[in-house]
């Protein structure tokens, strides 16, 4: 490592929301980066263009008289890789990163929620430039009219007014939420200058599984494997449905070799045969969101989806 990536590296820290301390905590940078993330390269590149390469090349960007960053709203079928990706981020840029998860803000304490987001901001402010990550963002589950609780519209509320503090003394921070539900966001959360910029996030191709097969088995004992068969059979299958996939292939040639007690590969057959077990977890998120897109879907947000959709012969 050279002296100058050295002291970048120093520079940068990740923040974690930890749910226990009820605080934010320093941590170990992840390890992931672009390279973990199978596909995706359309969002790879937004990202870049949006985050990364303006803290790499600021004088370009002011050149061109181009804002830097802003925000991005994530969204899509559970277990594609919003979480992931998103973690990947860290692992891409000099910038400090702070990851919170909704969930864990949404303190037990009424009123305290408010207060830890607040203090997420505060440290963002602090840490600039830096990328903020809200993820499950489901957690604030319901536009204002229908919320059931009032603490968490209250929460609502407090992240209107951070968010809105972003074109005043936000500058340097870029935000990034995630949610599977976008329908439920509170509409004032996706006015211009909050989270307008909605990525869907879909399911991989079948050339994404293949690359995504391959990334989850590189390291365990195997067979000459046929993944473009196995992509080829697992249509709508997300990322998480593949990593699973490995996973019980990998118990059964592990029970294989316990029970021959020599380390017996996996092979295609292991694959083949677990996959008889699984379906794809991804289509039940697409009838629902069909359902927003076709009934209420006032802004058009969700055309892409049923665009997608119609290409990929969902129904
Ligand atoms: N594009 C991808 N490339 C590699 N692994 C992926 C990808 N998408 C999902 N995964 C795997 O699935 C797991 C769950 O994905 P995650 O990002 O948590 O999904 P979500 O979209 O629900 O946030 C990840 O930890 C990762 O192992
Ligand atoms: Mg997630």
């Amino acid at each position: 490592m050279s002296d100058k990536q050295e002291k970048e590296q120093k520079l940068m820290k990740v923040f974690l929301f930890d749910k226990e301390k009820n605080a934010l905590v320093e941590i170990i940078q992840p390890k992931e980066t672009f390279a973990d993330v199978g596909g995706l390269d359309e969002v790879k590149k937004k990202i870049e263009m949006n985050f990364i390469l303006p803290l790499q090349k600021p004088e370009f960007f002011k050149a061109y008289g181009k804002k830097a960053g802003g925000s991005l709203l994530l969204y899509g079928p559970p277990g594609c890789g919003k979480t992931f990706i998103a973690k990947a981020i860290a692992g891409e840029i000099n910038a400090n990163f702070l990851h919170i998860e909704l969930q864990a803000i949404l303190s037990m304490y009424i009123g305290q929620s408010e207060h830890n987001l607040h203090d997420v901001f505060e440290k963002a402010r602090e840490s600039k430039p830096c990328v903020l990550f809200i993820d499950e963002l489901d957690a604030l589950g319901g536009s204002r009219h229908n919320m059931r609780f009032h603490h968490e519209r209250t929460l609502v509320n407090q992240l209107l007014v951070e968010l809105d503090g972003l074109d005043s003394h936000n500058d340097g921070i870029y935000i990034i939420g995630a949610t599977n539900t976008p329908w439920y966001l509170d509409p004032a959360l996706k006015r211009p200058g909050r989270l307008n910029q909605m990525i869907f996030i879909p399911p991989p191709s079948e050339k994404e599984r293949e690359i995504i097969l391959n990334l989850k088995i590189k390291d365990k004992p195997q067979d000459s494997l046929d993944m473009k068969k196995i992509a080829s059979k697992t249509n709508y299958f997300s990322g998480a449905d593949l990593d699973q996939l490995v996973h019980d292939s990998v118990e059964a040639a592990l029970e294989r070799s316990l029970e021959s007690g020599e380390l017996q590969p996996i092979t295609n057959m292991d694959i083949l045969k677990v996959l008889k077990e699984r379906k794809p977890t991804t289509l039940e998120w697409f009838s629902t969101a069909k359902n927003y897109a076709t009934f209420s879907d006032v802004n058009k947000d969700y055309t892409t989806v049923l665009d997608y959709m119609k290409e990929n012969k969902i129904r």
